[in-house]
């Protein structure tokens, strides 16, 4: 044989060894070694053959060199197409995945409990024709007290219950002052309701905490009984906890109603199995029939206008409704209590 048939030899016997250690190999990192074991331009076999042409005549190169190509080609074509093939297969690594795991969940918002709370109290006074009203939450002495019919030197002026700011400034300790201010850009009939954010110098506890959403409500018109003021919010109580909820009006005082009453409610609550159950009277808001000096000053004829109001607490009563012992559940935002209230 002469030199340059024992290369061309050799170089076939490389390309045998190659194409089937290719076709054996399970990872990239096989391939990569055999590339380098062939291929490579240093150690590479068939790179070694080609350095030996030297030893050619001229004659003899061209059809080593011609072999030789011609063997790098199909042995790196082999390489490719195995990369690719494993690849396919589910490449590095196969054996960590557990393919028929459920995949990963995104987040989703919900709105929370207490909102939700809102929003059903807020479409229950729509469908019995409230509006909407709002106020700031800074208030004067002038808009929280005294146009409330509450003297300065009652005791929840106090600077032990109300937030001061400077300027004669306050945080308001109710919604109340949403009254005023309605009435004193409308003429009756008013039929609000306005929820919103209220402060009190308070220590959170389970019952508790410093600042707190309220709802108000205010009727005013001419005729307005206290047989109004107790049906509608006998009705309100029944559509919201349910027909069979009674209702029940405690005399009780605030400086701005006359006469005042604490509005109880005794629930009947469905158990699991099925059957029911009364519950205790719990007191769900403050009310009372407006009182006539807190019309007068925002300047209605209180002889001609009568009216009622109410206030009450959204999570106080989310608290009930949905029996939760401590209020600041609602403040603490902890995504595993949030997360019972996701609706679909
Ligand atoms: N503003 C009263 C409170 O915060 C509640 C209330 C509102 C009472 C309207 C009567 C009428 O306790």
């Amino acid at each position: 044989m002469s030199g340059h048939e024992s290369l061309i030899e050799a170089l076939r016997v490389l390309e045998i060894q190659a194409l089937e250690a290719v076709s054996a190999a399970t990872d990239p990192d096989a391939l990569e070694a055999l590339r380098i074991h062939f291929l490579g331009r240093k150690e590479g076999q068939i790179s070694g053959i080609l350095r030996g042409l030297g030893s050619l005549s001229p004659q003899e190169r061209p059809a080593v060199g011609a072999e030789a190509n011609r063997v790098k080609e199909r042995v790196q074509g082999a390489l490719e197409e195995r990369k690719a093939a494993l690849e396919a297969e589910g490449g590095e690594g196969t054996a960590d995945f557990d393919l028929s795991l459920p995949g990963s969940v995104g987040w989703r918002g919900g709105r929370h409990p207490v909102t939700q709370v809102i929003d059903e109290l807020w479409s229950i006074f729509r469908s019995m024709g409230f509006t909407r009203a709002r106020g700031p939450e800074v208030e004067t002495d002038w808009y929280n007290f005294v146009a409330l019919n509450t003297p300065l030197d009652h005791p929840a002026v106090d600077e032990a219950d109300t937030l001061y700011l400077k300027n004669g400034l306050l945080l308001r300790t109710h919604t109340s002052p949403v009254q005023i201010r309605t009435m004193e850009t409308h003429e009756p009939p008013i039929r609000i309701i306005a929820p919103g954010m209220v402060y009190r110098r308070d220590t959170p506890d389970s019952s508790h905490t410093p600042g707190f959403l309220q709802l108000e409500g205010l009727v005013v018109d001419e005729g307005i009984t206290f047989i109004d003021f107790k049906a509608t919010l006998a009705e309100f109580a029944r559509r919201f906890w349910g027909p069979g909820t009674q209702v029940r009006f405690r005399p009780s005082f605030f400086p701005f109603t006359e006469p005042s009453a604490e509005v109880d409610v005794k629930r009947v609550i469905t158990r699991p199995d099925g059957t029911t159950e009364e519950t205790d009277w719990v007191e769900i808001m403050g009310a009372g029939m407006v009182d006539p000096a807190v019309l007068d000053n925002v300047g209605y004829d209180s002889e001609r206008y009568t009216g009622f109001a109410f206030g009450m607490g959204p999570a106080r009563i989310a608290a009930l409704k949905y029996g939760i012992r401590d209020i600041r559940c609602f403040f603490e935002n902890d995504i595993r209590f949030l997360n019972q209230f996701a609706q679909p």
